[in-house]
């Protein structure tokens, strides 16, 4: 079949690879009608994410149709169904499973002592990711296994597009879970920092939630444009001062809740040194994050707020004032997300009209146009905000 796979810093290729087969009773093979290139992939293609290996197949945001059965999955599942497929696999038996802590399951990381010397404790295996989240071969591709398939699946309605339904894959509950996880009240004020997929999706949850005012900061203008139309004031960071604005309105008290969107890979900008300094950092590798907007939420949040970081973080970070927030009682929420927990509500929110998580797909193309989409999406060019590729 043909795949997406990495072969190391900045070179994904289009390659021809053997198809999956089944390996456990529990697993599925899903022909993928649809898949998607996620900001978590660029961290990868920068090579900034340790335990990649050439070869490794690309993607974790995949959807299809069932076209083999482990024995063990033939209750749940049968040929034809069509389904989305999670980005976080999950057993549904482990003490973190039954908890909806599907992102941390104990069982499905088939490379757990690496992880456990790497996290701690081991966190549950993603598609395509690295292989500190079980080296699991990705979605970018014409087949794809699923293992744990019983558990990892969410069954989909016939005669709704892909384009509606892909997203709950990833971008579309994690937009959500960073939204609901800053308990978000009438009087709020949200500030969300980037308006990449996740952004927009955090920006429309923060919305539906009840949010009284959302904040949008980035400095791509297309993507402000769409905030925008979301219903977000906006911010451009290369224009204007974040924290000013912010606090301007907010009558001076700053945001109830802070999301950051962006993640480990933040811009540089001249006018803010410490952005300078985590670009040298990160260049000569002696640290893996740049985390500028991590800082400027701690420093602008209003006291007692909630700051939730969907973003991705891959190790230690730098210069992060912890005492600032610790003395102003910040609460932290992350997390990979746990995305089969919010699934049902999303599915039903998308079915009666209230959201079209469509609206974000800006480039629809082959799975061999996939390498060039890489860096169009990296670059912004073309407009590029999602790409979706067809196998
Ligand atoms: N937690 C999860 O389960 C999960 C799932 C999906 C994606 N992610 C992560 O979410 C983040 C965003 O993903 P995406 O697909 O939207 O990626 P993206 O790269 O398209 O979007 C990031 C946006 O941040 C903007 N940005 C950069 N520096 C900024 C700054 N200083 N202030 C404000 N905006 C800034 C960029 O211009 C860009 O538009 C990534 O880190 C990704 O890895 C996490
Ligand atoms: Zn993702
Ligand atoms: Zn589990």
């Amino acid at each position: 079949m043909k795949a997406l796979v990495w072969h190391g810093k900045e070179d994904i290729r289009c390659d021809r690879v053997s198809d999956p087969e089944i390996q456990d009773s529990r697993d599925a093979i899903i022909k993928v009608t649809s898949c998607a290139i996620c900001g978590s992939d660029l961290h990868l293609f920068h090579n900034f994410i340790p335990a990649m290996m050439p070869g490794d197949i690309m993607g974790h945001e995949a959807m299809g149709e069932v076209v083999e059965v482990g024995s063990a999955a033939k209750g749940k599942l049968k040929k034809g169904d069509r389904v989305v497929v999670p980005f976080t696999i999950f057993c549904g038996e482990c003490d973190q499973c039954r908890r909806g802590n599907y992102s941390v399951c104990e069982r499905s990381n088939r490379n757990k002592d690496l992880a456990d010397k790497a996290f701690g404790h081991a966190t549950a295996g993603l598609f395509g990711y690295t292989h500190l989240t079980g080296g699991y071969p990705g979605g970018q591709a014409e087949y794809l296994r699923v293992p744990f398939a019983d558990a990892t699946h969410i069954k989909v309605p016939d005669g709704i597009p892909d384009e509606k339904l892909l997203f709950l894959s990833d971008i579309f509950p994690t937009g959500w879970q960073a939204a609901a996880q800053c308990d978000i009240e009438p009087t709020d004020t949200v500030a969300i920092w980037g308006c990449g997929p996740v952004g927009q999706m955090a920006i429309r949850s923060a919305i539906l939630l009840g949010a009284k005012q959302v904040v949008a900061i980035d400095c791509v203008p297309e993507r402000l444009g769409m905030a925008e139309a979301g219903g977000a004031i906006t911010i451009n960071f290369m224009d204007e001062s974040v924290i000013e604005r912010l606090n301007e309105l907010t009558g001076g008290k700053g945001p109830d809740k802070c999301i950051d969107c962006v993640g480990m890979e933040s811009h540089v900008t001249m006018s803010l040194p410490d952005t300078i300094y985590d670009r040298g950092k990160q260049m000569l590798m002696m640290e893996n994050d740049r985390p500028h907007v991590l800082r400027e939420m701690i420093y602008v949040c209003r006291g007692a707020g909630v700051i939730s970081i969907p973003g991705v973080y891959s190790g230690l970070v730098d210069k992060i004032p912890f005492g600032m927030a610790m003395n102003k009682g910040i609460t932290f929420r992350t997390g990979q997300t746990h995305v089969k927990r919010w699934t049902d509500d999303l599915l039903r929110r998308i079915e009666e009209g209230q959201i079209d998580p469509s609206f974000v797909i800006t480039h629809t193309v082959r799975l061999e146009d996939g390498p060039d989409m890489y860096k169009l999406f990296r670059d912004k060019q073309d407009d590029c905000i999602k790409v979706v590729l067809k196998p």
